[in-house]
């Protein structure tokens, strides 16, 4: 199973912070997913609406500027990142999952993504995923080459019937709703099943025997069997 290193290895650094990632590199993860959402003027990596958790700010990231953003301490005096900050470090280094977590990011984010593409990102090292699937949607129409994840909690038939739609490479679902079904039903999709979040070696053995293909782990190096 792949070993995808959950916002950042996420259990030993700040969340989503460039120093996880860091981290998830040097712990030999082959993948790292990240959070992106939509503030004032821009794209920041972050996973709540809003600051109070994982950062020293206030209030919805949605009605922030991006200056005032990245005044903000994320933890350890890091930074919130720049979605282009992430590909920059990963480049040769591990895959990016880049989760679209808020309203709005698709329009945003695809200047971004179709340079990755032009320069030689591709399904090797590159997806992008959602629970909201209206913004794969756009995704696909304007980038054909563009590898999709298809977020849900269940593999059930409407989120096939979507990947099969928008042709995601990548559904992916919840830890409890993960068993011989859902890999059957996500692979006759043509996809691949990643299953988030995943911390236990219980786990980790019993999805490893289902044959799911990723698993989405704090700890990447737990997670590795
Ligand atoms: O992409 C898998 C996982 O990250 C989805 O849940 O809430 O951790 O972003 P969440
Ligand atoms: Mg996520």
């Amino acid at each position: 199973m792949l070993r995808i290193a959950h916002r950042g290895a996420s259990s030993e650094a700040p969340e989503n912070t460039l120093a996880a990632i860091r981290r998830a590199i040097e712990l030999g993860a082959p993948w790292v997913e990240v959070d992106v959402q939509a503030c004032a003027d821009g794209l920041v990596v972050i996973h709540d609406e809003t600051l109070e958790r994982t950062t020293n700010g206030h209030g919805p990231v949605a009605d922030q500027p991006l200056a005032a953003l990245r005044a903000l301490d994320a933890g350890h005096g890091e930074r919130i990142p720049l979605p282009r900050e992430v590909l920059d470090l990963c480049r040769g280094r591990c895959g990016v999952n880049l989760e679209l977590k808020g309203p709005g990011v698709a329009p945003l984010l695809l200047p971004l993504l179709r340079e990755a593409l032009a320069g030689g990102w591709s399904s090797r090292d590159l997806l992008a995923s959602s629970f909201d699937w209206t913004q794969l949607a756009t995704l696909r129409t304007t980038l054909p080459q563009l590898p999709l994840g298809v977020l849900t909690e269940q593999v059930n038939e409407q989120a096939c019937s979507v990947a099969r739609a928008v042709q995601a490479s990548v559904i992916g679902c919840a830890l409890e709703y993960a068993d011989a079904a859902a890999v059957a039903a996500a692979h006759d999709a043509g996809c691949a099943l990643w299953v988030y979040t995943v911390n236990h070696p219980q786990d980790l053995a019993r999805l490893a025997a289902l044959g799911v293909d990723a698993v989405f782990s704090d700890s990447p190096a737990a997670a590795q069997l």
